[in-house]
């Protein structure tokens, strides 16, 4: 069953689909993709399993799918990583942070490299990918958020890099898109004192794009949505390349990438 949907997923173009796995459903309607996180009753909290099911969402990806939407079902977004991976007992089948310490070479380094790929494809240039967050974004759920290009928000948001204060590092890809976004001294702030960052301020410092109304959220979404599909996907994509390329070129390397992206586009519309 689960296979005949994850071949649909990643098969007809024409076909919707729709799949669980890890705690994280998959939906595909032509050229947008939506995850949710369906663990409401334990605020979406994050295992393995939910990482592996994201990086798999991710190999998977319809080619025709251009914006993929993030959220989490209930009141929290994602409260974090499942505090059982503390306990001695851990999450069934997956270990814990005790067994992990005793664990010989860089086996855990690994995992988390494993984990961390449920995060990075979420930047690809050829997506743009949202994240609708509501209540509570702690952890490895700011990361999750952190993970998406853009975060629309409800207004009672709460955002808050939980790690240090469990003796942590963020480890799932969220250091650098925070630092982007907010800046050292700022991310220095929120990470340091695993504070709260509410609507207001999340606005304010370029965490959110957008903020509105609980119940306002998944139609901000849809509006966005639709606003990214009214461009050219190709430009689009070129688009985000240069975007995504500018932080670490000099204006003059940057000026010679856009000419090169440019005359591509010209060849595929003129040529
Ligand atoms: N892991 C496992 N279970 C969780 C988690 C979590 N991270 N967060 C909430 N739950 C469970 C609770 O144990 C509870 O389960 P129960 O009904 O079986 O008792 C259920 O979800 C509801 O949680 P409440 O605390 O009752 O919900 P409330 O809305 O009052 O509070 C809040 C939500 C603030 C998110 C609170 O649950 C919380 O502080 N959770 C832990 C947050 C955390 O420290 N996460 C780790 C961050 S570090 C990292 O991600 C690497």
């Amino acid at each position: 069953m689960a296979e005949a949907q994850a071949r649909q997923r990643g098969g007809n173009a024409d076909e919707d689909s729709s799949s669980v796995e890890g705690g994280v459903r998959i939906e595909v309607d032509g050229e947008i993709a939506t995850i949710t996180l369906v663990r409401p009753e334990k605020r979406n909290a994050q295992t393995f399993a939910t990482w592996s099911a994201l990086a798999r969402i991710g190999e998977n990806l319809p080619e025709q799918v251009r914006v993929v939407v993030v959220k989490g079902e209930g009141p929290s977004f994602s409260a974090g990583i499942d505090l059982r991976m503390f306990t001695t007992e851990g999450v069934p089948g997956q270990g814990s942070f005790s067994s992990a310490a005793k664990s010989e070479g860089a086996g855990f380094e690994q995992r988390i490299r494993q984990a961390q790929a449920g995060f990075l494809w979420l930047r690809r240039p050829e997506i743009v990918s949202i994240a609708a967050v509501q209540g509570h974004a702690i952890g490895a759920g700011f990361q999750l958020a952190l993970a998406c290009d853009l975060r629309i928000v409800a207004d009672d948001v709460s955002f808050c890099m939980k790690e240090p204060a469990l003796g942590l590092v963020p480890d799932l890809t969220g250091t650098k898109p925070l630092v982007e976004l907010v800046g050292l001294a700022k991310a220095i702030d929120i990470c340091l004192t695993a504070r709260t960052v509410h609507a207001d301020e999340a606005m304010r410092i370029g965490l959110a794009e957008q903020v509105v109304a609980g119940g306002d959220l998944e139609q901000a979404v849809r509006d966005k949505v639709a606003q990214l599909l009214s461009t050219n996907r190709d430009a689009a994509a070129a688009t985000k390349r240069l975007l995504q390329g500018a932080p670490g070129r000099t204006l003059e390397e940057q000026s010679v990438a856009e000419g090169m992206e440019q005359a591509a586009r010209i060849k595929a519309l003129f040529g």
